[in-house]
């Protein structure tokens, strides 16, 4: 059988005509954009996180960008960024003007550690942003006690737990993206930002109109960036299902382990405290384009991430040249995500663990 990278469509198959009745409903009400959907989500959201406030914006970059500006980062400031993530964390900060500094990670958790962080900050860094990556929690408590406001980056973390509390809800504000491959993923761009701050979220809450907070006086110079109603009322479907989706994740990262993965590959290993809703299953492997190949001939999709570090793009060249980061190095040449999703089962993983304990390479 083929086991695919990911699976949206089978968890999706359930909730097909309750998204289709909602959708019917945004249409009727002719409303499309900051409007009642958009509201409820942002409550829902934030009493599914325990936070007090959720600003839904047009997609888990702006997220960053606007959640930066809103903390007060200034053109200019340092914000210390992972360099193995998704190119939009480290993008996010250069437009909100600041500079993005490079920090090296953990190989086991593959999240920056406190460390990681201390190693390169200035007088001139004024925030940190942790990424929760493939869907395992960053050390943001840890990273706290550094003195300096920490954003959580949760684009792939929706449903995950450190220490009994929800991703998302661990920083002084937190990022989300419901991009459609996401955790929680909408059926077009989405994002919110997350926070306890009254004073912050209504900041990002101008921001995201126009720095504006009655569409008449304009404070700041922000943006057009809203979630819109019809991605809302689609969440607002999905949110539900959310938990049932993580547990799924992590059974299927169990069923991994059951079935000896770990004999054959490097596994990821979560901190102690951690749940983590594994958003990409990523092993290592010191020929991992190899393995690929070989596992793409028996039907079964994997596929590395990041292979070249944001801190060697070529856009971040004006802010490369921070000190080696030799285990993100390591993870961009190692790294191979296999199949993962809300519905991979015990047969499945066993196909792919058998698989690789047959490849010779
Ligand atoms: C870690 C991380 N941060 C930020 C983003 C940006 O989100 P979006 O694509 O919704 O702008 C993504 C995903 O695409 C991501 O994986």
């Amino acid at each position: 059988m083929t086991v695919p990278l990911f699976d949206s469509e089978t968890p999706l198959a359930p909730m097909r005509d309750a998204i289709l009745a909602r959708i019917t409903e945004v249409v009727a009400r002719g409303r499309y954009v900051l409007g009642p959907e958009v509201a409820a989500f942002e409550q829902e959201l934030a009493s599914y996180l325990g936070v007090r406030h959720v600003v839904g914006v047009a997609n888990g970059t702006d997220a960053i960008t606007i959640a930066l500006r809103a903390l007060g980062i200034r053109p200019g400031d340092e914000v210390v960024v992972p360099s193995f993530t998704f190119y939009a964390t480290a993008e996010a900060v250069a437009t909100a003007g600041a500079r993005p500094v490079f920090c090296d990670v953990d190989r086991d958790t593959r999240n920056v550690t406190p460390e990681s962080v201390h190693a390169v900050l200035t007088p001139r860094t004024k925030a940190i942003v942790a990424v929760d990556l493939f869907g395992c929690p960053a050390p943001i408590p840890r990273l706290r006690t550094l003195g300096l406001p920490v954003l959580e980056d949760a684009a792939q973390a929706a449903g995950a737990c450190l220490d009994g509390r929800r991703a998302g809800s661990l920083g002084d504000v937190a990022t989300f993206s419901f991009y459609p491959s996401k955790n929680l993923g909408c059926f077009g761009d989405g994002g919110a930002i997350a926070t306890d701050d009254d004073g912050l979220a209504e900041h990002a809450r101008a921001l995201r109109f126009h720095g504006s907070r009655d569409k008449i006086t304009f404070e700041y110079v922000g943006y057009n960036s809203r979630l819109d109603e019809l991605q809302a009322a689609i969440l607002r479907v999905l949110l539900p299902q959310l938990d049932v989706w993580s547990d799924g994740r992590r059974a299927a990262a169990r069923a991994y382990e059951e079935c000896g993965l770990q004999e054959h590959v490097g596994v990821p290993v979560p901190p102690p405290g951690a749940e983590p809703a594994w958003h990409l299953y990523i092993v290592t492997h010191p020929r991992p384009d190899e393995l690929r190949a070989q596992l793409a001939d028996q039907d079964i999709q994997a596929r590395g991430y990041y292979r070249t570090p944001l801190h060697r793009q070529v856009a971040m060249a004006p802010y490369a040249g921070g000190p080696p980061l030799p285990v993100t190095d390591e993870l961009a040449r190692t790294n191979l995500a296999l199949p993962m999703s809300p519905v991979l089962d015990q047969a499945q993983a066993r196909e792919v663990v058998d698989a690789i304990a047959a490849v010779r390479v």
